[in-house]
């Protein structure tokens, strides 16, 4: 599918299936049990380092036979042709999303982009959408100057990396709420945008420092949300799953 149309149909999708639930656990049986506890409302579900570190491209299968669609979070950031090698086996698992970052370089990106176009997909699989990740927020401008010193500030790196990825043929971006008018008046209202940090009025906000609710970050620009703790530390991962689906439209 080409890179309009995958955008068009994800961007198409309800509210419910445009919350993706963050699967920070440490192994399978614990990713499978809260995947099954979203029930039939939860669609996308997030896989991270940490699950996969500990439970492999198996988690990944399981969670497809059980009709989730998986974001596979896990930051590529290596020479072209490993990236793109990567790409491909995320496809071949039937990932829907998987993350790159675009400090990986024009190169990478692009191999990344070519290799999920023309990658061998599971039976009736929509190729996964690539999305790259500009300067991870938990950088603190201290941190970034000493990884990669430079004239450039934080909004400019941003910026620069998001038309970057874009132009080499990246499907979105993965930014907080509070960043995304300044990604969008990067690269306009074409790319889908990804926004964790979401939580519902009120609520506790654990270790995040800026958090927005669903409808904030939706008229911000978000396409998708990325929600952790609200969903898997509730008593009813469903209920908590709909409201913030509520919260969106
Ligand atoms: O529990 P909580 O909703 O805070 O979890 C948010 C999820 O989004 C976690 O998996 C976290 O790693 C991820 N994330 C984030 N902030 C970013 C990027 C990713 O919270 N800037």
């Amino acid at each position: 599918m080409n890179r309009e149309n995958l955008i068009k149909h994800l961007r198409d999708l309800p509210a419910n299936r445009r919350v993706i639930t963050a699967l920070d656990v440490p192994g399978q049986d614990q990713a499978l049990d809260l995947a099954d506890q979203l029930g039939a409302g939860g669609g996308f579900v997030k896989v991270g380092l940490e699950l996969f570190s500990a439970a492999g491209p198996e988690v990944v299968r399981q969670l497809v036979a059980r009709d989730r669609n998986v974001f596979l979070d896990l930051k590529y950031h290596d020479i072209p042709n490993t990236v793109a090698s990567a790409a491909r086996q995320a496809a071949a698992l039937g990932a829907s999303f998987c993350t790159m970052h675009a400090a990986a370089g024009r190169s990478a990106i692009t191999a990344a982009a070519e290799a999920l176009a023309q990658a061998e997909l599971p039976d009736g699989a929509v190729r996964p959408a690539l999305l790259a990740i500009t300067v991870l927020t938990s950088l603190s401008e201290e941190e970034i100057s000493e990884v990669r010193p430079s004239s450039d500030n934080l909004d400019d790196s941003v910026q620069r990396l998001a038309r970057l990825a874009w132009d080499c043929g990246c499907d979105g971006l993965v930014c907080s709420a509070a960043d995304l008018p300044h990604l969008r008046q990067a690269v306009g209202p074409e790319p889908l945008v990804i926004t964790p940090g979401i939580r519902m009025a009120g609520a506790a906000t654990d270790d995040q420092h800026r958090v927005t609710t669903p409808r904030m970050a939706v008229d911000a620009g978000a396409d998708f949300l990325v929600v952790g703790r609200p969903i898997s530390q509730a008593n009813d991962p469903a209920a908590a799953l709909a409201a913030i689906a509520k919260d969106m439209e």
